[in-house]
């Protein structure tokens, strides 16, 4: 589906909206009809279908992100699957769209998520290679953060046997990047030096995996000093600290690197350029150091911008360097790309050499917990959202209303004091 396709389905889906609050159920009559009408017609029931969905409604803080009730059973058109969504991941990109500085999302309210996974509930007209019962991967622009979705059928993946669906919404985003990066972009080849920013989390894990594929290949990897051991653990050469990277790389390396992965943006693509032997790559792909927290900052971003790589082709002549850029989001139409790069992941996955690390798993009442486990740089691989209730939540909360009303009939029953 391309991106103003999604945005008509995304319209579509908005006019039936209904905003709730975070644990509010659709009320009796919205998602039950009476057995006479639902008899009767099933157009009723139709309507009465609901769904949540995480819709951004504004750009700013966590609360940004609410968790909403659509109504109406959304009927996949030509093309289409419909899909029963099990598990989504949450991408640094969606933290990016919450701020509103990603600029290929249409303006609130839109339903956000890349990725997700789930089992094919409906097929469109002209549907070949999906049937109902399959279970399947999705990327798309956006979206994809709802209990049922729509998406092209060409934009999803049958998941292979054994993976979870946890592990398969941590798939696409983060294994199509790195793959690309590594061997598309920067043509990664054997006894090479690579530094990748951003190491622990969803892409550099990835990275660090599809590394681990070549011979000999050196590893420097930025992460948080808490995370050195983990990453360390997981193929990391050399786990390194933001604030000194280019002195320890120099001092391992003093000739430099043969690979740069920036997802950082600002100077430190000027400093990556740097660290480049002749002939080195460096490939940017991000501007996390536009974010400093939960929302927007203006400072970071003119920082940001001041510290723009910038280069003339005679200089970048004479430097014997390649500076490339990536961003999947401009690449969606490119299906030949994704087929060929997923069907070579997917078969990397049944030979047991790249696997998802999940991080964490978070219903989607909790999706500001996520997203701040993310921004406050405590995640070690994939951040991962659940569609379906948090039973333990409502069972407490239930508990919690019973133990109320026992409380007030308790008081109820009670014999007033008497007045001496
Ligand atoms: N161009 C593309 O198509 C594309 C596709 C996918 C991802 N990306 C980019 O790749 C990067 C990684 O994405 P991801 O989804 O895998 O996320 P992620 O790496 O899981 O992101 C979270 C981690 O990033 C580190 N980090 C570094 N600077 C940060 C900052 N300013 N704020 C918060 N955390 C920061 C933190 O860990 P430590 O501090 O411990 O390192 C944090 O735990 C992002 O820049 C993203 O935009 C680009």
């Amino acid at each position: 589906m391309s991106a103003e396709e999604a945005s008509a389905l995304q319209h579509k889906a908005e006019e039936q909206m209904q905003e709730t609050e975070l644990s509010k159920e659709p009320n009796e009559k919205e998602s039950q009809p009476s057995s006479d009408t639902a008899a009767a017609s099933p157009e009723a029931d139709e309507d009465a279908f609901t769904y949540r969905s995480l819709v951004l409604c504004g750009y700013g803080g966590y609360d940004k992100v609410k968790l909403q009730v659509m109504q109406g059973m959304p009927v996949p058109k030509k093309g289409e699957v419909m899909i029963r969504v099990k598990a989504c991941g949450l991408n640094f990109a969606d933290l990016v769209a919450r701020q509103g500085l990603y600029e290929r999302l249409p303006p609130p309210p839109i339903t956000l998520g890349m990725e997700c996974a789930g089992v094919v509930e409906a097929v469109g007209e002209g549907v070949t290679g999906r049937k109902v019962g399959d279970k399947v991967f999705a990327v798309n622009a956006y979206g994809l953060w709802q209990e049922v979705v729509l998406t092209g059928a060409q934009y999803t993946f049958t998941m292979p046997e054994g993976i979870s669906f946890e592990e398969a919404a941590a798939f696409p985003v983060n294994y199509m990047t790195a793959y690309l990066l590594l061997f598309k972009f920067a043509n990664l080849q054997p006894h090479q030096s690579v530094l990748v920013h951003m190491a622990a989390g969803g892409v550099g894990t990835a990275v660090t995996q599809l590394c681990k594929l070549v011979e000999g290949v050196t590893l420097f990897g930025t992460a948080s000093a808490s995370k050195h051991e983990a990453i360390r653990q997981g193929g990391v050469t050399h786990p390194i600290e933001y604030q000194s990277y280019v002195d320890d790389i120099r001092k391992i390396s003093p000739k430099g690197l043969d690979i740069v992965l920036d997802p950082l943006g600002g100077s430190d693509v000027q400093q990556g350029f740097d660290l480049l032997k002749p002939m080195g790559r460096l490939v940017t792909y991000g501007f996390a150091n536009a974010l400093t927290g939960p929302k927007k900052n203006r400072m970071a971003l003119a920082k940001m911008w001041y510290n723009e790589f910038s280069i003339k082709a005679m200089a970048l002549m004479q430097s014997n360097k390649v500076v490339c850029g990536f961003h999947l989001g401009y690449l969606y139409k490119e299906r030949e790309v994704f087929e060929e790069v997923v069907g070579k992941l997917l078969e990397l996955y049944k030979q047991g050499k790249i696997k998802p690390r999940v991080d964490s798993v978070h219903h989607f009442e909790q999706v500001g917990d996520a997203m701040r486990r993310m921004q406050e740089r405590l995640n070690i691989g994939k951040v991962i959202l659940l569609p379906e209730p948090n039973k333990e939540e409502e069972s407490k909360d239930e508990a919690k209303k019973e133990a109320e009303l026992k409380e007030d009939t308790a008081k109820d029953e009670e014999p007033e004091k008497e007045d001496n």
